[in-house]
């Protein structure tokens, strides 16, 4: 058994940042007051209501995983961030529809008083919204000055020990990794030329890391996805990882996707199509937006089913996924699977899935859960990319060279053994020997 990592402790107050305050990062704020309030349970979040087996199955010991790891308690959270519209988060969660009007009314004391900070914002890289509460500055390079002075101030003013940041703002068109990504001087350099190649996340995302801020991407944008940020987040000791919250209709691919292949039974489609009402799938219905979240969703399959290693089983796998804008729904999708499977002696077979979902209630867990991990993270000087936290995303980030994990209970599995070796505990490899060995 090893001696663990030297955690410090939680101490002092802990702010959590969104940029980006729309359905998600309110539904996250107003959860966490409610059950801070007690009238709420805080159910999907791993930190506050998972239990971690430590030792032999023998010695039922199996604690909540807040009581093994020194998590910042909920009491010890301030919320803040920056959105191009001025609404409160009262107002805002009012818009977004997604918490009922009783609960919020009971809230609005509190949700009031946040209110974003003017944003880094350019309506070229998100077509469908503009807004008016925006920075202006002589460069990208001022607009990450500005960002980290926020930064700096709400800190002092909340009197908070500890940052992080969570994106949660809309997803930006599709890019790619250019000559400015590829290290920090020519990052910095194209913040000072205004590259057309430097999004507003990228900005948010290089103010983080700079200041040594844990770095959380809940939407497909590259945002910190590439060396020059993966390099600086090493340097300063931040933590950062992969992208795009997983839930929804990848959420159900990655519990479902790794039990096919387990028992071995061939795949010849996979058609993905939902709808969906809210600003998010405003923000996705322009093609460009769109196509940064199909490659999230589509990478996920292939990874899990490897058809390289199993042709006759998923070689001709045809993979479709769409989403489609339909208002009336608001922030309650629905998504519909139809999956064509094949069994002994290639018999076809065929699944088919309708989930009425929420999807801001599945991610607002994923962003407590994010910013309470990532700030343990910190604390245990663990800084650059934690691949341990890919449970939660859609894009898990890997070191260049390794092929991520997409499979829902691998990714369990490697968070909880994580969290193990973090406190010093023996890893759990499912063996079973204890039974015939004492010592396991
Ligand atoms: N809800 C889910 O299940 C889920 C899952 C995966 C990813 N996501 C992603 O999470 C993000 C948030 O989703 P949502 O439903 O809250 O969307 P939303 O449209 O309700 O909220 C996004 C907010 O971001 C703001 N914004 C956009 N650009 C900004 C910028 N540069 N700076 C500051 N604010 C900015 C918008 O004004 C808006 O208020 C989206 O990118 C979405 O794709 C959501």
């Amino acid at each position: 058994m090893s001696n663990g990592l030297n955690v410090k402790p939680a101490t002092g107050k802990l702010g959590i940042l969104t940029p980006g305050m729309g359905a998600v990062a309110t539904t996250f704020i107003a959860g966490v007051i409610a059950v801070r309030k007690g009238i709420r349970l805080p159910i999907g979040s791993l930190t506050q209501m998972g239990h971690i087996r430590l030792g032999k199955r023998t010695d039922n010991n199996q604690p909540l995983i807040k009581n093994f790891v020194p998590i910042t308690e909920l009491a010890d959270i301030e919320f803040g961030g920056w959105d191009i519209f001025e609404d409160s988060v009262y107002d805002a969660a009012m818009n977004a529809g997604v918490l009922e009007e009783k609960l919020l009314d009971e809230l609005k004391p509190e949700l009031e008083q946040i209110k974003p900070m003017s944003a880094v914002f350019d309506n070229y890289y998100v077509k469908k919204l503009e807004g008016s509460h925006v920075k202006s500055g002589p460069n990208k390079m001022d607009l990450a000055e500005q960002l980290m002075a926020d930064m700096e101030n709400f800190k002092k003013d909340k009197g908070c020990d500890r940052l992080v940041m969570v994106w949660c703002g809309s997803t930006e068109i599709f890019m790619e990794k250019s000559e400015v990504h590829a290290s920090i001087e020519a990052f910095e350099e194209g913040l000072r030329n205004n590259d057309p190649a430097i999004a507003p996340s990228m900005i948010y995302a290089y103010a983080a890391i700079k200041m040594g801020v844990p770095y959380a991407n809940g939407a497909p944008n590259l945002s910190a996805d590439f060396p020059a940020l993966e390099e600086l987040s090493k340097q300063t000791g931040s933590p950062t990882m992969g992208k795009d919250f997983k839930t929804g209709q990848t959420l159900m691919k990655t519990i479902l996707a790794p039990g096919f292949k387990a028992r071995l039974l061939g795949m010849s489609g996979w058609f993905s199509t939902n709808i969906l009402g809210n600003r998010d799938g405003e923000v996705l219905d322009d093609p460009e937006s769109f196509k940064t979240k199909e490659e999230s969703k589509l990478s996920v399959l292939d990874n899990i089913l490897q058809p390289e290693l199993y042709p006759d089983l998923y070689g001709d796998l045809y993979h479709k996924v769409r989403i489609n804008y339909y208002p009336p729904r608001g922030d309650n999708k629905e998504g519909w699977d139809n999956i064509d499977i094949f069994g002994w002696l290639n018999m076809p077979m065929q699944i088919k899935i309708d989930f009425l979902c929420r999807d801001s209630i599945l991610a607002a867990p994923i962003v407590l859960d994010l910013a309470l991990f990532l700030d343990l993270a910190k604390r245990a000087g663990l800084g650059g990319i934690q691949e341990w936290l890919s449970f939660y995303l859609k894009s898990p980030v890997t070191p260049e060279g390794l092929q991520p994990e997409h499979d829902l209970f691998i990714q369990q599995k490697k968070l909880k053994n994580t969290l193990r070796w973090m406190m010093g505990e023996e890893l759990i490899t499912h063996l079973g020997r204890e039974y015939y060995d004492d010592e396991k």
